[in-house]
Order: C-alpha cells, then structure tokens, then sequence
C-alpha cells in the first residue's frame, strides 16, 4: 500500500456509504487526516463503524455537508483552514442518479440531478481553491463517470451531470495547474453500491409513454450491469493511490470493461458506436 508523506488532509463529500465511506477507510489508512463531508449526520453510524473496525476512527472526522447547501460548504472549508490549515486532497464524490427518459422526466428532476452532481461540486471546489492555491498545493479528484464520457438511453439527467463535471474539470485542470493544484477524474463503470437503490429505481415513464419498452430493457440492464459490477473497494483503492501518487494522469476508467467501451466508442465512427450500443440493449 503506497502511503502519503506528512499528515496531509482531505476532503471526501459523500462519505455515508459506496466509494465516499471506503475512500474515507482507504485515506485514512495511508496516513490521511480525513475530513468526511455527511449530508444527514443519522447516516454517518456505517462510516464511523467502519473506521472503529480500521483502527482508524482517530484520523476521520465527521462534518455535516450537504454539497447543495451553500452554507454548510463555506462553513466545512472555514473549518479545515481553521483546525488543520492545509487541505492536500479534495474528493468530490456526492451524487445522485437520477434515471428516466428525456422526455418524461420532470424539469425539477433535471434541477435537483445538476445541483447535487456539478454545482455541488463546483460549490465545493471554489470554497477550497483559496487555501489550496495559499499552499501553492492540491489535488482535486472528481468522481466522474462512464456516463460522463457515454451518452445511455434512460440516463439523460445523469449523463448530462457528469458531461458537465468532464467540461467542468478539464477547464479547472488548465486554471489551476500554474498554482500547483493537479486535477484527476475518476470515470467507473458500474458498481454495487447503494446508489442504484435511490434513485434509479424511481426511474418512471409517464403513463402510457411511447418509451415504456425501452424503459423496461434499460432497468433490466442497469440492475445486471450493478449486480455484477466490480467489487467498490476497487475504486476507493483507486482514489487513494492517486491522492498518493506523485504524477497521476488525467483521466482514471475503470474496471477493465469500461476502458474497452471507452475504446470502442474513440475507435469507431459515431454512429457504428450508438448501433453497438442499440444492440447490446436489444439483446439484455
Ligand atoms: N456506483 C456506481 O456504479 C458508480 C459509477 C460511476 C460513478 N459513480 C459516482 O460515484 C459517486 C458515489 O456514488 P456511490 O456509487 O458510492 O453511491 P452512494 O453509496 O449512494 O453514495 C453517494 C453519496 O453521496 C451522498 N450525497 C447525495 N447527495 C448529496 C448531497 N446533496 N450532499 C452531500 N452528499 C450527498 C450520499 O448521501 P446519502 O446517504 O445521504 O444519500 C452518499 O453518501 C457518485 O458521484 C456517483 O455518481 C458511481
């Protein structure tokens, strides 16, 4: 296990469980003080079990942060520049997934999938930029997606958030690589965490809706794809290598099968790759 040097810190939002709670572990693990960003502190017994188990519980502090609440995200980074003075790592891992297709799916829906998934992140990442470009350090690691790079039926909302943290990072990339400050993004495919017991299964279709068939295929598809999705870990181990890491890339896919379909989609004209893609979920 590669470890960090000092007693750097960082920032996970989303901690109460999937990638944000075993990063926390992971982190926490390697040396980092963690500063754990939970949105309804009822939920934070998983993390705090799960650190206790690690022998960790001392190095991981829970703060209360939901990413859409403005003053929560100034007050979390008032914090850490307070108590701690450095902030190394910032992971911007809340989210949400909110399915349905295009045309059914309610204008707040749409709101609510953009302000958790990029403004959220944006929120928070302008709140840390000011300590980090002080410290003339940081790494910023986003957790994007496959969907931030693929366009799947039934994932317009979620799609379109992570395009946008894609566009979003590769702009901060250039602007704060002259401060020192570096930017990964983190892009998995599907995995078995809690997230597709949210709100993936409120995906509906209006009544009647010409899309009903489609719909049905697409949640057999994503429900398989999640049940035989990669182990989290994985990606929390991912994430603490890079936040170790000396030169990290830019861009981070993962397990295997995603990196293939990101191949395919680079290799092949457009419309070859949406009618693969057409038929692996004819097929499902
Ligand atoms: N699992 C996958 O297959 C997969 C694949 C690619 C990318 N991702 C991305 O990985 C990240 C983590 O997801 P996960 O799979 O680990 O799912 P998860 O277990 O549902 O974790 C999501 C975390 O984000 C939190 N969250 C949601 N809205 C928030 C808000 N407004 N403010 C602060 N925290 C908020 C959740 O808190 P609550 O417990 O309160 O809901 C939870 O702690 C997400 O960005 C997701 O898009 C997941």
């Amino acid at each position: 296990m590669t470890s960090c040097q000092g007693d750097p810190v960082a920032l996970v939002t989303g901690s109460s469980s999937g990638f944000g709670l075993l990063t926390c572990i992971e982190l926490a693990l390697r040396g980092f003080v963690v500063i754990a960003g939970i949105r309804r502190m009822e939920t934070a017994g998983k993390l705090k079990d799960a650190a206790e188990q690690a022998g960790v519980n001392a190095r991981v502090h829970i703060v209360q942060l939901d990413v859409t609440r403005e003053d929560e995200v100034k007050r979390t980074a008032a914090y850490i520049k307070n108590q701690h003075g450095r902030l190394d790592v910032l992971v911007n891992n809340a989210g949400t997934a909110y399915g349905g297709f295009i045309e059914d799916v309610p204008a707040e829906v749409w709101q609510e999938q953009m302000n958790t998934n990029f403004h959220g992140m944006v929120r928070v990442t302008q709140a840390v930029l000011p300590l980090m470009r002080e410290q003339r350090k940081g790494r910023i690691i986003q957790m994007s997606s496959i969907s931030g790079r693929i366009g799947f039926p039934g994932y317009g909302p979620y799609a379109a958030s992570k395009f946008a943290v894609e566009g979003f990072s590769e702009c901060l990339a250039l602007e704060t690589e002259p401060f020192g400050i570096d930017v990964v993004m983190v892009e998995p495919g599907a995995y078995g965490t809690p997230i597709w017991d949210k709100g993936f299964t409120q995906m509906s279709t209006a009544p009647g809706s010409p899309y009903q068939t489609m719909l049905d295929k697409v949640l057999a598809f994503s429900q398989k794809s999640a049940q035989q999705g990669g182990d989290p870990q994985e990606v929390a181990r991912m994430v603490a290598h890079i936040a170790c890491k000396k030169r990290p890339a830019f861009r981070y896919a993962l397990p295997r099968s995603t990196r293939l379909t990101l191949g395919a989609k680079a290799a092949l004209p457009g419309r070859l790759f949406q009618r693969m893609m057409a038929s692996v979920l004819r097929r499902s």
